[in-house]
């Protein structure tokens, strides 16, 4: 899988690619993630990639040309699947769309800045809009990271014990159980008795009455068409 990510800022995503779980999946080829300044797109001296709103109002505009060079160049190279702009505006990310997403070859993700892009690069450029958030950032390049790591986690080969992924939170609409790890006792708060007694098929009932118990507490929206027995 590749992602192509192009950004005004690409140090910004320096940091989420350049650390462990990404690192490594970039480092083993599960994927290819390429960043792409868009100042390099554009025509004029200045490397201009906004300017003022047609009409008047706070904010600058990002310009439709070098955005339309850059996925124009990169389509030249090979065909995607999704040009996905990053967007308060668009569809809420949640697991089932990550899961779909890790079933494409080639995304593109346009990260937005200021008052947004060009409603033109909306209406011809882009096939999807994604949001991470009802909230607003300041651009959508740590909505890309995020969009990317949850991603990149479900390539095969990505997570050194690949059933790992599948027992996720969200993955069957149930939220996680809770873990222990060492020490069993610890200043008197003990871990859970069924978690020792090395009988599987209770533990695996255990956890997932746990699942259910904490999903039912916390997000009983998730519940809707779940098998809870
Ligand atoms: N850009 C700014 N805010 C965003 C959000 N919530 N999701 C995706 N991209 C964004």
């Amino acid at each position: 899988m590749r992602f192509d990510i192009i950004t005004t800022l690409p140090r910004l995503l320096d940091s989420p690619f350049g650390d462990s779980i990404l690192k490594r999946a970039i480092q083993k080829q599960r994927v290819e993630v390429h960043v792409h300044d868009l100042r390099q797109y554009a025509t004029d001296k200045h490397r201009t990639t906004d300017d003022y709103a047609f009409g008047g109002g706070a904010g600058m505009v990002m310009l439709i040309e070098p955005i339309d060079r850059c996925i124009q160049k990169l389509k030249s190279e090979r065909p995607y699947d999704d040009v996905i702009y990053m967007s308060p505006d668009g569809e809420l990310f949640n697991q089932r769309m990550a899961n779909e997403l890790s079933l494409r070859q080639n995304l593109i993700l346009l990260c937005g800045h200021y008052k947004g892009v060009d409603e033109r690069v909306r209406e011809h450029l882009i096939t999807k809009e994604i949001s991470i958030g009802d909230y607003v950032l300041s651009g959508g390049e740590l909505a890309a990271a995020v969009v990317a790591d949850a991603v990149i986690r479900l390539l095969p080969g990505v997570l050194s014990d690949e059933t790992s992924a599948l027992t996720d939170s969200f993955q069957d609409n149930l939220l996680a159980p809770p873990v222990y790890t060492r020490p069993a006792n610890y200043c008197g708060w003990p871990v859970p008795d069924i978690l020792l007694s090395g009988h599987q098929a209770k533990i695996e009932a255990w956890r997932h009455e746990k699942a259910v118990e904490r999903t039912r507490q916390r997000r009983p929206g998730l519940l809707d068409g779940v098998k809870t027995d």
